[in-house]
């Protein structure tokens, strides 16, 4: 096996890079005794631990005095008679402090214009727009789905819910009006909140079309606004009565906005990943133990100091975005940039130019970048970021897949000058923020592994009977105690929450769905997802799902997804399709393949486009009839069939299938 995440690879890296001295002595968490402290302080006394911590990091506004609430598993709550407002704690908080006056965001637009906005503007941005929200009537347990570029708006718009109690759902500015329209109506949402356009890497793309047509069904007329911020000043059709330009929401607004006190547990987001099925999950977060475990993560992770220049190039579409954009830094008080466009334009080295220009010190992004990036700069020398000044950067950090050790060592060297520690950090939308990760005051490093358990997770191994796994062998991920920001059910469908999380074989435990192990020093190495989920360029894709939306094309009868290791996107798209008619060949298969890539295109978004598409008359199935997808990963990676195919109704079909290209 080839690609990223081969197992042969990871296990062959020896490799361990110690702690630097520097940044030991002055971190937060200095050095492994200091870590190993806070580990046995949750050992010993898991509520303590958790309750010190959230009197300490949060400010209340009704204190409380129950922790952990584990009476209904796995239905856990946290901090469950004490109430507090999430806006408040990422910006009130810091109102007449010397923070109050200091830079939050440092937006660059993928033009390069740059607009900075202080912790005090900020929040009266945050309680112009929320007390426009309360003059349209929205109130405390409402949902809003927001589907915005990346944008200062985008921001204030989820921190404008957050401080009225508002659920959001925010959706992907490259997902489709299908998959808006499939979220608005899961989720229940009242307000859309938008834009016209999003500019991505010089070109205007339609937000505002695609809102009109998921609300254009019979069945979103739980709809009351759509809120639509100018970004491009394109084009837009208009709804009277129900369409409204963000400046009119905000015309005459008072900068004052008093923050909704919320229970500790009331549903701060819901946010929709895939699972194994063709259903995106609506993962429930809650308000007190999310954001005390976004704090700790940026805190502890990054040693966030307030002299840093925090720079996660996550969009807020994804949970990385949630914790380490909008809720983290802001709660922690640091200054951030905030990054509209693409890493490729208007070339490969934007990255590199904009830590220099903006002073980053903390700069966290994903394997799939650094690939990338990686292949563009050894491919011209100008946009090398040997070509930057990168002196500014402390940290940096890595999310979304396994990243090998060859991009793991690019990236020390070439962007980290042997200077930085990477924290190549294991968590998911459902953890909320940290589970596994290096620290960079204390864990030495090792190139492929993401370290230990963040201090106070309870992360493990295990069989499949739920039995800790010997050191070096492989098993399931699984987090044995619940913990304050995890995720709270799936909306809606509690059932489900219980059996895609907690299979009764395995003693209660959260299983994460991924396959790892543990090495002997307890570092974890995780070798990717056990379930039908795919990971393409760090986002998560049901095989289901796509496989769902290729059924929906007229042309097909029927289609099998399966991932195929991808030296730059760690996972790619494999679709094996059966026609209703006749097996198509040479310019019409290709057609038809570009025709299905789109489709898929519009019925998810860009990002479940399969690389490749085969026709075949039939598919590999067992004689009940199941499709045996292991076989076809196989035939996808263009290698012998090693396993037994004995149970195959038709097994003359993978060679057909072999050969179709
Ligand atoms: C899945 C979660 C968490 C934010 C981004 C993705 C994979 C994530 C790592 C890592 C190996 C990783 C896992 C996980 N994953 N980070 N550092 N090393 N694998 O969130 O979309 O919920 O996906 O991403 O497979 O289960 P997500």
């Amino acid at each position: 096996m080839s690609g990223p995440t081969s197992i042969e690879s990871v296990l062959s890296e020896s490799r361990v890079f110690p702690v630097f001295p520097n940044l030991e002595r002055d971190a937060r968490i200095a050095g492994m005794a200091a870590y190993e402290e806070l580990c046995q302080k949750a050992e010993q006394d898991y509520p303590g631990y958790w309750a010190d911590l959230a009197r300490d990091r949060l400010v209340w506004t009704k204190p409380f005095t129950q922790v952990l609430d584990d009476s209904k598993p796995p239905f856990y709550k946290w901090f469950h008679d004490g109430e507090l407002n999430v806006s408040a704690n990422c910006l009130d908080k810091h109102l007449g402090t010397p923070t109050e006056h200091k830079t939050a965001l440092i937006f660059e637009a993928d033009g390069g214009e740059v607009t900075k906005v202080t912790f005090r503007e900020l929040y009266e941005q945050v309680c112009q727009f929320a007390n426009g929200l309360k003059a349209l009537g929205y109130k405390t347990g409402e949902r809003a789905l927001i589907y915005m570029p990346m944008s200062v708006q985008a921001i204030v718009a989820m921190q404008a819910c957050a401080r009225l109690g508002i659920t959001h759902s925010v959706v992907f500015g490259g997902f489709s009006a299908k998959s808006l329209h499939e979220r608005a109506v899961d989720v229940g949402a009242t307000l859309v909140i938008t834009a016209d356009e999003q500019r991505r890497g010089g070109r205007a793309i339609p937000l505002k079309n695609a809102v009109d047509e998921a609300l254009s069904a019979g069945d979103c007329q739980a709809v009351r606004h759509v809120i639509v911020y100018k970004r491009t000043g394109g084009p837009v059709a208009w709804h009277e009565g129900r369409d409204l330009w963000w400046e009119e929401v905000v015309k005459g607004q008072s900068a004052d906005c008093p923050a909704v006190s919320v229970n500790a547990e009331h549903p701060l987001f819901v946010l929709y990943t895939s699972g194994s099925t063709g259903k995106p999950k609506g993962v429930q977060h809650s308000s007190a133990g999310y954001l005390l475990g976004a704090i700790l993560s940026v805190q502890w992770t990054f040693d966030a100091k307030d002299s840093d220049v925090f720079w996660c190039t996550a969009d807020i579409g994804w949970v990385t975005g949630h914790t380490f954009i909008t809720y983290g830094p802001l709660a922690a008080g640091l200054t951030q940039v905030v990054f509209e466009g693409v890493p490729t334009y208007p070339d490969a080295g934007r990255f590199w130019n904009m830590i220099e220009r903006h002073g980053v010190t903390v700069f966290y992004t994903a394997p799939t970048a650094i690939r990338s990036l990686t292949k563009a700069a050894e491919a011209d020398e100008a946009i090398h970021p040997k070509q930057y000044n990168l002196d500014t950067l402390r940290i940096i950090g890595s999310v979304g897949e396994p990243i090998n050790p060859e991009a793991w060592m690019w990236y020390f060297k070439n962007v980290g000058r042997e200077r930085c520690p990477i924290v190549d950090t294991w968590w998911q939308t459902e953890t909320g923020g940290h589970v596994i990760t290096p620290l960079p005051g204390a864990t030495p490093l090792k190139p492929g592994s993401c370290g230990l358990p963040f201090p106070g997770m309870d992360v493990a191994i295990v069989d499949e009977v739920g039995e800790e796994a010997e050191r070096g062998n492989g098993g399931f991920l699984v987090i044995r105690k619940p913990w304050p920001n995890m995720i709270r059910t799936i909306w809606g469908d509690p059932d489900r929450f219980v059996k895609s999380y907690f299979p009764p074989e395995l003693k209660g435990y959260y299983l994460a769905g991924d396959g790892a192990q543990r090495d002997t020093d307890g570092y974890f190495w995780v070798m990717g997802r056990i379930d039908d989920v795919l990971n393409v360029s760090g986002h998560r894709l049901g095989t289901m799902e796509v496989e769902s939306a290729l059924v929906a094309h007229p042309l097909v009868a029927e289609a099998a997804v399966v991932g195929k290791p991808d030296p730059t996107t760690g996972e790619a798209i494999v679709a094996f399709v059966v026609l209703n008619g006749d097996l198509p060949a040479g310019a019409e298969a290709d057609k038809i393949a570009a025709e299905l890539r789109n489709w898929v295109g519009k019925e998810i978004g860009p990002i479940a486009k399969p690389r490749e598409i085969r026709f075949g008359e039939n598919l590999p199935k067992t004689r009940s009839g199941k499709i045996m997808r292991r076989l076809l990963r196989f035939v996808a990676n263009n290698e012998p069939i090693t396993q037994d195919v004995s149970t195959l109704e038709n097994p003359a079909i993978l060679d057909q299938l072999s050969e179709a290209h």
